[in-house]
């Protein structure tokens, strides 16, 4: 089948849907010029493995490397605006008000771009807490209200003093549990799923598409090239989001 027929037919399965989930990864924003994590770093940060930054571990032993890095991430996203698939999925709620989005994106152009039922796998990066959550969990920072030396590293939370730390999920912890357990809600009573712009190799995140097809639930992939999910999937529709997602949405258009 053509790209064109595929697109038509993803049109009629959303058409019919009741219960349609999204579960978005980095390539969603590729397009507004945020790097997948993925990527080739740039500059000072091409010789580290982004892994080997994104953990406890790494911040317990270098905490300056490990914050540096997030404040050039967070630098490169700051100018970031939604693009095409971001606003097409704003539109797609609106037209399927009981849609969900389950992102693994830090950053927040879903919102930006009008997205309202948004559950986060793996926190915001703006956003930062306490190394030790001191207050509980978790013991959010605001770093804006803070004076130190921005040349030295984290700040010292204002309560006890550890440092602080970017309020992301890293390698090996755990996420958020109220945001787990509305993903895998919404996954298992989904029955249309569009899984776009992930490389399904992280878990528990890539276990949504298994959780919404054991439920019986069709997916509908968008990805230019195959992911680790793409052997479960029914229909992938081989292209970058933010074409493809406003091709789909204008055909769902056409047919009323
Ligand atoms: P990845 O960087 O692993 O994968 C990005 C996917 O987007 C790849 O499959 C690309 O082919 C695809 N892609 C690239 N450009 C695209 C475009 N324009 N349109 C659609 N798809 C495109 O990103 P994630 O799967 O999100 O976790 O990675 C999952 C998690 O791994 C991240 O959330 C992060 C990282 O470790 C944490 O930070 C905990």
């Amino acid at each position: 089948m053509s790209l064109e027929a595929d697109i038509a037919h993803s049109a009629d399965l959303i058409r019919s849907s009741q219960r349609l989930t999204v579960l978005t990864g980095a390539g969603v924003s590729k397009e507004s010029g945020v790097p997948t994590f993925r990527d080739a770093l740039d500059g000072l940060w091409a010789r580290y493995d982004p892994a080997q930054l994104a953990n406890a571990a790494a911040f317990q032993r270098d905490p300056k490397l490990v914050w540096d890095f997030y404040e050039y991430r967070r630098e490169i996203m700051r100018p970031a605006k939604p693009n095409p698939g971001h606003t097409a999925l704003a539109a797609l709620e609106r037209r399927f008000p009981a849609m969900s989005i389950i992102t693994q994106n830090v950053d927040d152009l879903h919102e930006q771009a009008g997205s309202r039922s948004v559950i986060r796998l793996h926190g915001r990066i703006s956003a930062n807490k306490c190394f030790a959550n001191c207050q509980g969990s978790p013991t959010p920072v605001d770093v804006t209200a803070l004076e130190w030396d921005r040349g030295s590293g984290p700040p010292p939370c204002p309560h006890c003093g550890a440092p602080v730390r970017p309020d992301v999920v890293w390698f090996g912890e755990a996420l958020p549990g109220d945001q787990l357990q509305a993903a895998i809600h919404a996954s298992e009573n989904a029955d249309v799923m569009l899984v776009v712009g992930t490389s399904g190799v992280v878990r528990p995140a890539a276990d949504m598409p298994y959780y919404a097809k054991r439920h019986r639930a069709t997916l509908i992939e968008i990805n230019p090239v195959e992911s680790d999910l793409t052997p479960i999937i029914d229909l992938w529709l081989a292209g970058a989001s933010g074409e493809i997602l406003p091709r789909v949405l204008t055909a769902l258009g056409a047919h009323g």
